[in-house]
């Protein structure tokens, strides 16, 4: 079962003279194991949208439904939320036990589980972040860089086993090596936990690179939804949100207009690369 979202509207402060409409009659689907990539430019209500998705706020209009949990109601809320692990644009405010371990073990522990499970999922997704057991589970959170503070909070989430992970720009700030080492990351627990991922960024080549579905926002409504293909030939579009196109993408496009013959299809740099070798290759037969 999936996520159904409901031409949901939100209204900050509704009703006072500050009031803003954050998000407009949105409706969208995030089916069972999909990659959604969420992108718009900053105020596009990307944070607010995924908020709406584990109840942490209810849309001022219609509603949003997690495996038919009605997000709306107080008592399904709770239900739909344990479906949902959400990753926050900031993960310092995500961690607050005094060891990375415990830190980790705390969704498992609220969840019940018997010791043995807790000590084995915080093993796993530790694990799966690349952070080092022994060297880690004692340590303080604060002692953490921010990298590692985001592995840790992403740990904490992934040992919840969450149906459908969310999660929020988990790439800002980090350098070119260290957003693909989170990328690999998550393609890696998605394929081993088969849960959906819907994930914020702003960085196109980031989503160009695992998404399946894309949805664009702008001021507040979706602007386009579909495949990473139908999306990234949209360059002129994009590029006046205030949208850089995917390197790949903005490449092969300075390629054509120089007269060489590419597919209209990349946006990836594997695709690029290959589309090149196929020419040069092409050009001794
Ligand atoms: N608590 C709030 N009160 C009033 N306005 C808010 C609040 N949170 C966000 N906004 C406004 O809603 C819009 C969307 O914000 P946000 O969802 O954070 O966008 P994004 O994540 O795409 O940058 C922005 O214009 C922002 O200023
Ligand atoms: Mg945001």
């Amino acid at each position: 079962m999936p996520i159904v979202i409901e031409k949901l509207t939100h209204t900050y402060q509704n009703g006072s003279v500050n009031a803003f409409t954050a998000l407009k009659d949105i409706s969208l689907t995030i089916s069972d194991g999909e990659f959604v990539g969420l992108i718009g430019h900053t105020g596009s209500g990307k944070s607010t949208l995924i908020q709406m998705l584990n109840g942490l706020m209810q849309p001022t209009e219609g509603r949003v439904t997690v495996d038919g949990f009605d997000m709306n109601d107080k008592k399904q809320r709770a239900k739909g939320r344990a479906l949902v692990g959400m990753v926050f644009q900031y993960p310092d405010h995500q961690l607050f036990d005094e060891t990375v371990y415990k830190d980790i073990s705390f969704g498992p522990k609220n969840m019940k589980l018997n010791e043995e499970e807790i000590d084995k999922r915080v093993r796993e997704a530790m694990r799966l972040v690349g952070l080092d057991f022994d060297e880690f589970a004692e340590k303080s959170p604060f002692e953490l860089s921010g990298g590692e503070k985001r592995r840790t909070a992403l740990a904490g989430i992934i040992a919840m086993y969450p149906k459908y992970l969310v999660l929020d720009e988990p790439m800002a700030g980090l350098d070119p090596a260290g957003r693909r080492a989170v990328l690999e990351m998550i393609d890696d627990f998605r394929r081993q936990l088969g849960c959906a991922v819907i994930m914020v960024s702003h960085s196109m080549d980031d989503i160009a690179r695992s998404a399946e579905k894309v949805v664009v926002l702008r001021k507040g409504e979706i602007f386009r939804c579909g495949t990473p293909q139908e999306i990234f030939s949209l360059s002129d579009e994009l590029r006046e949100m205030g949208l850089e196109p995917p390197f790949a993408a903005r490449m092969a496009g300075e390629l054509r207009r120089r007269g060489m013959d590419l597919p209209k299809d990349i946006y990836t740099n594997e695709a690029l690369v290959k589309a090149l070798a196929e020419i040069k290759g092409g050009a001794h037969v």
